[in-house]
């Protein structure tokens, strides 16, 4: 069983300390002269937050997830540390610290780099044919779709047939009998960096009304220059063809840029279309505003108007569709089977993915509060917590970069019931959290170096679905009897 140890999303000095404390010192494969006792651990810990959070962050991990320079064993750690950088900027410590206290510091950092391992290590398991076994559980892959460039969205129609997005701009339908056909009557899609053709779902209704809702980068031309937005197209689905096609909702503003589109769509208990706009990588002005649309994820009804008991449809200025705010780029969105709670996930900088519930009327926090650190290392926060701020359910440290969300339902796969999956981008597997009310108890790592996994949905059938990405796949995981 490949459980690794969960990081709640509590204060994070305290955790820090705590996990410290109950690791086994033994791993680590110093000499035992260099093995601190409880209270030198705790003295690393708090050297580390006074003398090195303010350039590295206050998350140890969040630092060590890096290309290093100078090399990560004890002795290189030891020397920088004692020595510095001076050229690069990295201050000698020598002056201020015993030499136990720099060993315990270095030793500190090897336990975040031997955390990072775990996950890095899923990336480059060499998979054994095509079953993955996980703890009591073996699946068998059973390919559906292949020869797709990015599977973004997949959804099951009530004959049958599954829809699926290339996010190159194409929308597919898959018989039963694994054909494979176009579908037409899209709008016009701007496929280029992380847009395109993104996530599909079908109205609660489709029997009667066979409406499909597709999640895109819709173009806007600025005079020679093309701006792009997420956007939101309702159709109806007449054989292999969408007709009476409506954009419901264009995020505003548009902007230059092409990365953090959000863009998953769920229908809640309610019967309320909620969707995910990233915040377009304009942190400082889009998530903390209710006057656009970016960084937020929103309500409207099926038809895209907007709900009278919407959070902030009577505060001046807001924008009416928002239903939270203060979001980085959110990727997954699940409705809780038995809660009817809906939770989100969302990509982090480097360090602090994060999973949340998403309440009305929230705000999450980006950028005034995080466990990363931006990717060449600045720190965007020291704050991971503030009044009037949510607090994640679960944050990642390394980042996983996580799309896709689905709860396990069923008994096809014994002891993954009730609990949450998510894909793993960064490193090609899917992630099992195990959920407890409101918690996550702990992870395990499911169809490791399977490739980037975009999306993952159980089906009606009681089986669950992946896509992974570059080559496009979408998977069926079928339940075998562990083979050994
Ligand atoms: C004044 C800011 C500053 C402080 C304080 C600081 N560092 Fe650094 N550190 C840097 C810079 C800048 C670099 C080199 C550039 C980079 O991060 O890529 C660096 C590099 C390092 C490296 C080498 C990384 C590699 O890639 O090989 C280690 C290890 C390190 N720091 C540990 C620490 C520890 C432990 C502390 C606290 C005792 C600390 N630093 C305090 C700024 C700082």
């Amino acid at each position: 069983m490949n459980k690794l140890i969960a990081i709640s999303g509590t204060i994070a000095a305290t955790v820090a300390l705590l996990s410290w404390i109950t690791r086994p010192v033994s791993t680590i494969g110093l000499a035992q002269s260099a093995v601190p006792g409880i209270v030198d651990s705790l003295r690393a810990a708090r050297n580390y937050a006074s003398y090195c959070a303010g350039c590295h962050g206050e998350k140890m991990d969040a630092f060590v997830d890096r290309q290093w320079k100078h090399g990560q064993s004890q002795a290189d750690l030891v020397r920088a540390v004692k020595e510095g950088y001076a050229d690069e900027g990295m201050p000698a410590f020598a002056a201020t610290f015993s030499d136990a206290e720099m060993e315990e510091l270095a030793v500190y950092m090897r336990q975040g780099i031997d955390h990072f391992n775990q996950y890095a290590a899923a990336a480059n398991t060499t998979p054994s044919g095509n079953i993955f076994t996980t703890g009591a559980v073996s699946v068998r892959l059973d390919t559906v779709v292949r020869g797709m460039k990015s599977v973004w969205g997949m959804a099951f129609l009530p004959d049958g047939r599954m829809l699926i997005t290339d996010r190159s701009g194409h929308l597919y339908a898959v018989a039963n009998n694994k054909k494979v056909t176009e579908v037409n009557g899209l709008p016009p899609i701007l496929d280029e960096g992380q847009g395109g053709l993104m996530d599909v779902i079908i109205h609660p209704d489709f029997r009667k009304n066979k409406l499909v809702y597709l999640s895109y980068s819709a173009v806007k031309e600025d005079g020679n220059r093309k701006l792009g937005t997420t956007a939101i197209y309702r159709a109806k689905l007449e054989g292999n063809a969408l007709v009476n096609g409506q954009v419901i909702f264009e995020a505003f503003p548009y902007s230059r840029t092409r990365h953090h589109y959000g863009s998953r769509m769920v229908f809640g208990r309610d019967g309320m279309l909620y969707f995910s706009v990233g915040e377009r990588g304009n942190e400082k002005e889009n998530p903390q505003t209710l006057e656009n649309d970016l960084g937020k994820i929103h309500r409207i009804r099926d038809d895209g108007s907007v709900p009278a008991d919407n959070p902030f449809v009577q505060t001046p200025g807001a924008r009416p569709t928002i239903f939270s705010y203060g979001h980085r780029n959110p990727q997954g969105l699940a409705v809780h089977p038995q809660t009817g709670e809906l939770w989100s996930h969302e990509h982090g900088p480097r360090g602090g993915d994060e999973v949340n519930i998403v309440k009305k009327g929230a705000n999450y926090g980006w950028p005034v509060i995080t466990y990363g650190i931006n990717y060449n290392g600045k720190i965007i926060s020291n704050k991971t917590a503030a009044e009037g701020m949510e607090q994640p359910v679960k944050y990642w440290i390394p980042s996983i970069a996580p799309s896709g969300m689905a709860f396990v339902q069923g008994k096809r796969y014994k002891s993954w019931e009730g609990q949450l999956l998510t894909g793993s981008l960064r490193f090609k597997y899917l992630n099992l959290s195990h959920i407890e009310g409101k918690q996550v108890t702990g992870e395990e790592m499911l169809l490791k170096n399977i490739g980037r996994l975009r999306d993952v949905r159980m089906g009606p059938d009681g089986y669950l679905y992946v896509a992974v990405e570059n080559p496009g796949f979408v998977f069926r995981l079928l339940p075998v009897k562990n083979p050994s």
